[in-house]
């Protein structure tokens, strides 16, 4: 089958303005996985070096394998996310359990650590099998190129970007296309101010001709999602219980609820303290919270609990607005009391 055009461009662009790498040229799955697994995270100036040193301390993946975790994490020191040192010595001997380097995607996708695009590359470059490797330079230049405004964070971006690279793909020469598209990314087709003026695709580049190069690839915006410890203290005195309403700028504003310590905290107050449940789990839109619910019975209101605490009859506690979590508290309560009554 004929080749798409861009698929030419890039191929002929790489021939001349492709970087020389020390991992380029071998066709060992090992150095390549190497590389694969330091790039993730790392620049390439950086990575190189670290390549170097850990492909002459460990030159085979059995060597690697040999090594003790804390050689490995040693050599490693300087590049963070230490996660991917852990899963490469894991892999490493995975390898040797299994006794041969896998071949082939599927297998090598069963190695710890390997997610879809280094099981491509490493498969595409070592063994010549026919699967794009989609990373972030990819979802830019492809995006940019043929005006695709998918955002890339989703499903549905991830497997239409997947498959316009996979039609794009030379079966003859999978791993220079993968390798091509990289540095296209990295070096021309560059996140922010592209040198499109040089660029080789420019009369047919689709972001180009629309004047959204700024604007491709489309990303949605996601909102990280925080854990927060809550320690929830049930006062009960003298049939009586304190609570108050929670203040604007947070979670649950205008709320009410029982003395809430954050962060595992406990106050130093008198009376008889019982833990009711633990690792209690509650999902907000961007919170994610594990509480942890308590009864203090006591005879004497606690000194230092804050003015803002108004003391209720405890049976009067649903005539109060409460977030989810605190009825929770008090249905663990409900149970807890039954169970001490009989
Ligand atoms: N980034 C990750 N892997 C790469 C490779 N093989 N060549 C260039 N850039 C990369």
């Amino acid at each position: 089958m004929a080749r798409h055009p861009f698929t030419d461009t890039i191929i002929k662009w790489f021939a001349s303005h492709g970087r020389e790498l020390p991992w380029r040229g071998i066709n060992d799955p090992y150095g390549i996985w190497l590389s694969e697994v330091i790039l993730q995270q790392t620049r390439i100036a950086q990575g190189t070096d670290y390549w170097i040193r850990f492909i002459q301390t460990f030159p085979t993946v059995g060597d690697l394998a040999r090594a003790s975790q804390d050689h490995v994490m040693r050599l490693w020191q300087g590049l963070g996310y230490y996660s991917r040192a852990r899963h490469l010595h894991q892999a490493a001997r995975q390898v040797v359990e299994w006794g041969h380097f896998p071949d082939n995607y599927e297998q090598l996708r069963k190695l710890s650590g390997v997610g879809d695009y280094t099981a491509a590359a490493i498969a595409s470059m070592a063994f010549g099998e026919p699967v794009a490797a989609v990373d972030g330079n990819v979802f830019r230049v492809l995006a940019r190129y043929f005006g695709v405004d998918t955002p890339i964070n989703t499903s549905q971006g991830k497997r239409q970007f997947t498959e316009l690279a996979q039609s794009l793909l030379p079966p003859d020469a999978p791993g220079t296309f993968n390798q091509a598209m990289m540095d296209f990314g990295a070096l021309q087709c560059t996140p922010s101010s592209p040198a499109c003026r040089q660029c080789p695709l420019e009369a047919s580049c689709m972001a180009c001709a629309q004047g959204t190069v700024s604007l491709l690839p489309v990303k949605n915006k996601t909102v990280q999602i925080k854990r927060r410890d809550l320690t929830y203290v049930y006062l009960r005195c003298n049939g009586k219980t304190a609570i108050h309403q929670r203040s604007a700028g947070d979670i649950w504003q205008g709320l009410w609820e029982p003395p809430t310590f954050e962060g595992g905290q406990l106050p130093q107050w008198q009376g008889r303290l019982t833990l009711l449940k633990d690792n209690v789990r509650h999902v907000l839109t961007h919170r994610r919270i594990i509480a942890t619910f308590y009864l203090l019975e006591t005879d004497t209101p606690p000194a230092t609990l804050p003015s803002d605490y108004v003391w209720i009859d405890e049976n009067e506690i649903d005539r109060y607005a409460l977030p989810r979590l605190v009825e929770k508290l008090i249905e663990t309560l409900s149970t807890h009391t039954a169970q001490t009554d009989c």
